[in-house]
């Protein structure tokens, strides 16, 4: 029979650079939404340890850890209802992706497309961690049984991979240890497009500002970013269905109807016939509106770095308590002798 598992949500951000619009509307509003529900329990952390596969500078390393902290709070996570920490303050994570590089198959790793674009052609030279990025992953997740994970678009190769180290773990050791976790892909922003590229997506690390809206944006810069976003000359359509082919008309109506809580075809409804000139100065208002208040709280609660480390600690504290004997059975299961 089927273990159950406890309704349990985990998921991360890599604290990288800032947050962007694509981070909060694919991500951290569905994180809230999730802890707003009740019915998981929720576990989000900073994925420092991951942030380090590539090079960070030490200094801006901790400060966008704990502006992203800020973020999170800001945006209605509720560090008493949800356990936000640190990956790196919670070692169970590093130990458990110990025993999964050994559990994933290099050819596993070979094919993931985010390996693929991150290290490019010279993979010679990408650092180890990028390649075993996703068997941390799944240990952030498999670390607290967790078996649901809330996600962009773009990480849905990594969780099909998490389930299937989950599987082959459970089918090595014959157990029925580790849960086969759920992707949470849902909303209408699941994939939000750069500004200056409708094939690309938003992302914190692109070289170029004007591709993204960060969630430290002013409202000045949002509206100009907007006004400057890439677009056909066409003016905005009856439907959506005939946006097909228009990849940046179609970002700019998806970003205004996941900020503003309405559907794709009522954004149409509202705005059919509308020209750019019109339409950017609407959608920078609205994501004003939604942004403002967030980025106003995050700019408030960055003035005590010390209560975000202390908030932060606290939560490792409590993700450790579910970590650890999680990791003891899985090293009892593998054969390791424990020191008691
Ligand atoms: P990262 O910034 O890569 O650590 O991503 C953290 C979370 O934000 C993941 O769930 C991503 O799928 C999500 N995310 C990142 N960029 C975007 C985007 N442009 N659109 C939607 N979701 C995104
Ligand atoms: N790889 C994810 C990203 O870049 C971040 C991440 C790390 C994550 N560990 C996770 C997401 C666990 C969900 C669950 O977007």
């Amino acid at each position: 029979m089927a273990t159950a598992f406890t309704p349990r949500v985990l998921s991360g951000i890599q604290p990288s650079g800032g947050l962007t619009l694509g981070n909060y509307l694919g991500a951290l509003k569905r994180f809230v939404e999730m802890q707003d529900a009740g019915t998981h329990e929720c576990l989000y952390c900073l994925v420092d340890l991951h942030a380090i596969t590539v090079w960070q500078d030490p200094q801006a390393l901790r400060r966008n850890t704990r502006e992203a902290a800020a973020a999170f709070m800001a945006a209605g996570i509720d560090p008493a209802r949800s356990i936000l920490f640190n990956q790196s303050q919670v070692p169970e994570h590093a130990q458990l992706a110990w025993v999964f590089n050994c559990v994933a198959r290099m050819g596993w790793m070979g094919r993931m497309t985010q390996w693929k674009d991150k290290a490019g052609k010279n993979s010679e030279n990408a650092s180890l961690g990028l390649f075993a990025y996703p068997a941390l992953m799944a240990a952030d997740i498999l670390i607290y049984h967790a078996t649901h994970v809330p996600v962009g678009e773009d990480q849905k190769q990594h969780l099909e991979l998490t389930r299937d180290i989950a599987a082959k773990f459970n089918h090595d050791y014959k157990v029925d240890f580790f849960p086969i976790t759920e992707p949470v892909i849902e909303g209408p922003a699941t994939r939000v497009m750069s500004l200056r590229d409708g094939t690309k997506k938003m992302s914190k690390s692109d070289p170029s500002d004007m591709s993204r809206i960060n969630l430290s944006d002013d409202p000045d810069t949002i509206a100009q970013k907007f006004r400057k976003a890439r677009t056909d000359p066409e003016p905005l359509p009856e439907t959506y269905a005939e946006l097909k082919d228009r990849p940046e008309a179609r970002n700019l109506v998806d970003i205004y109807a996941a900020l503003a809580g309405i559907s794709t075809d009522e954004v149409m409804a509202q705005h059919a016939g509308a020209g750019w000139g019109q339409f950017k100065p609407a959608l920078a208002d609205v994501a004003v509106e939604t942004m403002g208040p967030i980025t106003a709280e995050m700019n408030r609660l960055m003035g005590d770095p010390a209560e975000i480390d202390r908030i932060v600690g606290d939560g490792a504290r409590r993700a450790s308590d579910i970590a650890a004997p999680i990791l003891a059975k899985t090293y009892d299961i593998v054969g390791m002798i424990s020191s008691r």
